[in-house]
C-alpha cells in the first residue's frame, strides 16, 4: 500500500529501498568507533563470550588498526547518560579483513578487494536496536573510505551452518546465501560446515560513504587508512 512518505516514482516505478536500508532511529546513547588499546580488552571479552571460535592473539593485535592495516575493527559503545562521567560500555563489535581479488588475465593490474567479515556480534541485552546493522554499515563505509587500490567489490562472511538466525539476518540485509555448504570449514564445531553469505558493494554504499567522509569528525577514526576520518555517531 502506498504511503505519503514513499519515494517519488521514477518513470512510473516506485523505487523500493531494500529491507536492510530501512533504518529505524538508533538510540542516541550508541556510537561506533574503531577499536583502541583502551577498548580492546572489552572487545576481546565480547568476541570470546559470543562466538564459538577461539581467535589467536594475532587476531586481536590486528584489531588495533594502523595506516597500512588491512583490518577494520569497530566496536559499538553504549554511553550511560544517567552517569555522564562513566566510561562507555562495549556492546558490539565487528572485525573485517580486506582480501585482494586477483586481477583477471584480460586486465592485469585491475584487481579489486573483498571485505571479509571475520566476526560480528552484539551483547544479547543490546540486540534488536540496530547495533549489528550499524556495525556492518560502518565497516563497509570505512573500507570504501580507505580507498584500497582497486576498490571494494563485495562483502562476505562464513557463517556456521547451524547458526540459522545469523544466516537469515544476513539474508535480510541483501546478502545472497551461497547454495553449497563449505564442508569441514570449522574444525572444532559440530556440524563443521559453513554457509557463505555475500553482497556486492554498490553505488549506494559508495554514495553513503562519501557523504560520511564529507562530514568528517576529527579523531573518531583518524587511525584508519590514509587518515580519512568519518563519523559513525548514531542518533
Ligand atoms: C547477528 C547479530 C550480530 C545481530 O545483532 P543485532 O545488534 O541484534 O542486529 P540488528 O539490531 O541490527 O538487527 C536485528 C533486528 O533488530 C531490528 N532493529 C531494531 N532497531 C533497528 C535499527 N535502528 N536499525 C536496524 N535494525 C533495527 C531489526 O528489525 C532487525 O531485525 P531484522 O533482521 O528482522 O531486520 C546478533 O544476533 C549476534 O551477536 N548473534 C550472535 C553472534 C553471531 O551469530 N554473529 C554472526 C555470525 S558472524
Amino acid at each position: 500500500m502506498a504511503s505519503a512518505t514513499q519515494n517519488p516514482p521514477i518513470n512510473g516505478i516506485i523505487p523500493t529501498p531494500p529491507q536492510w536500508a530501512k533504518k529505524k532511529p538508533l538510540p542516541q546513547t550508541l556510537t561506533i568507533a574503531p577499536v583502541t588499546p583502551s577498548t580492546l580488552p572489552a572487545y576481546r571479552r565480547l568476541i570470546t563470550l559470543l562466538l564459538p571460535i577461539r581467535y589467536p592473539d594475532k587476531f586481536y593485535h590486528d584489531s588495533i588498526q594502523t595506516a597500512t592495516s588491512c583490518t577494520i575493527a569497530l566496536c559499538a559503545l553504549w554511553h550511560d547518560t544517567s552517569t555522564p562521567a562513566s566510561e562507555p560500555v562495549v556492546v558490539g563489535g565487528i572485525q573485517c579483513r580486506v582480501d585482494p581479488i586477483p586481477a583477471p588475465p584480460s586486465s592485469p593490474g585491475k584487481g579489486q578487494e573483498s571485505l571479509y567479515i571475520q566476526t560480528l556480534a552484539t551483547l544479547a541485552p543490546y540486540r534488536y536496536l540496530g547495533v549489528g546493522s550499524a556495525l556492518l554499515e560502518a565497516a563497509i563505509e570505512a573500507a570504501i573510505a580507505i580507498d584500497y587500490a582497486g576498490g571494494i567489490r563485495d562483502v562476505y562472511a562464513h557463517v556456521w551452518e547451524a547458526n540459522e538466525d545469523a544466516v537469515e539476518w544476513y539474508a535480510r540485509r541483501a546478502f545472497a546465501v551461497e547454495p553449497e555448504v563449505v564442508v569441514g570449514y570449522y574444525r572444532k564445531l559440530r556440524p563443521r560446515g559453513a554457509r557463505v553469505v555475500r553482497r556486492r558493494v554498490g553505488v549506494e554504499d559508495h554514495l553513503r560513504a562519501t557523504r560520511k567522509t564529507e562530514t568528517e569528525v576529527d579523531g573518531i577514526n583518524g587511525s584508519i587508512g590514509k587518515g580519512k576520518a568519518a563519523s559513525w555517531e548514531m542518533g
